[in-house]
């Protein structure tokens, strides 16, 4: 009896497993969100226009899609595009190659792309369900050749070391999306609410606590150290450690959430400067 159940258990080959629950499901939903994600994001990065709206309104305040910002350059006379004092660096520059869209999001995708390729939990998420290695716990892994085997993460595979740097970037994101929540609030200079705003301020929340549930962050503000209770120092490591470990638990949790929440903000405005929707605001 025990000699047949180990011989079943050795059974190979990609997908093989002896789990009856539906471990399929998990890495099925991750290819589809990810790559609906991606999708949209470079779609939307393309499109170079439509990511402002204020309705027609001058002065301070007005909605900014999120993929388009920070905005560091802006082209003149295009359709939806932001008033020009919203550049950090002025009028788009003259040795962007006329082959591709003038679009800000093209220039500032790279960062927040990496912070989130190269995260503990997506690499989880897609070594499993993109390159099936393997596609869930005690399920046959896609064959590999003998000799190359599992690197681990080096070979190409060292620029997921990037991460590090990349969240102090990533931190400075969740300002520049709590400045464009502010800046939502206002329109020509009045205050008020729209559902636009209200996209706007739930990003950089759902932002931070996915960054501040980051595995390096958690090291930099709470770890490299033998004892809690020995200084004044460790104390506040030990402090700071709490709630980064809360978030942490839920680090699979605000990552999802806050990629959907930044793709639905961010087709909303665009939706609503092309002139398909109506944005529902106490400024009507
Ligand atoms: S580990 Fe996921 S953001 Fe750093």
């Amino acid at each position: 009896m025990s000699l047949k159940t180990s011989n079943v258990i050795r059974k190979k080959g990609f997908a093989t497993t002896l789990r009856t629950d539906k471990w399929w499901l998990y890495p099925g939903l991750v290819v589809f969100g990810l790559t609906a994600f991606l999708i949209y994001g470079f779609w939307s990065a393309w499109q170079a226009d439509f990511y402002w709206y204020s309705a027609g309104q001058e002065g301070f305040g007005g909605y900014l899609a999120p993929f388009y910002s920070p905005l560091l350059f802006i082209k003149e006379g295009v359709e939806g595009a932001a008033p020009m004092q919203h550049a950090l660096f002025g009028a788009w520059p003259t040795w962007w190659p006329s082959w591709l869209p003038p679009s800000p999001s093209l220039l500032i995708l790279a960062i927040p792309g990496i912070f989130r390729f190269t995260c503990y939990y997506y690499r989880k998420a897609y070594y499993r369900a993109f390159t099936g290695t393997p596609p869930a716990c005690a399920v046959g892994a896609l064959p590999r050749k003998p000799k190359s085997g599992y690197k681990g993460e080096t070979g190409l595979m060292i620029v997921q070391n990037l991460h590090r740097y990349a969240m102090y970037f990533a931190m400075l994101y969740i300002v520049v999306f709590f400045y464009d929540a502010y800046l939502s609030f206002f329109r020509g200079g009045e205050f008020g609410i729209g559902i636009g705003s209200v996209l706007l301020l739930g990003n950089p929340i759902l932002l931070a606590c996915y960054t501040f549930g980051c595995h390096s962050i958690r090291h930099l503000l709470s770890g490299r150290r033998d004892c809690y209770s020995c200084s004044m120092s460790g104390n506040i490591a030990h402090k700071n450690g709490k709630f980064v470990g809360w978030l942490n638990k839920r680090h699979e949790l605000f990552a999802w959430l806050s990629l959907i929440w930044i793709m639905i903000a961010d087709l909303y405005i665009r939706m609503v400067s092309m002139g398909n929707i109506t944005d529902l605001n106490t400024w009507l």
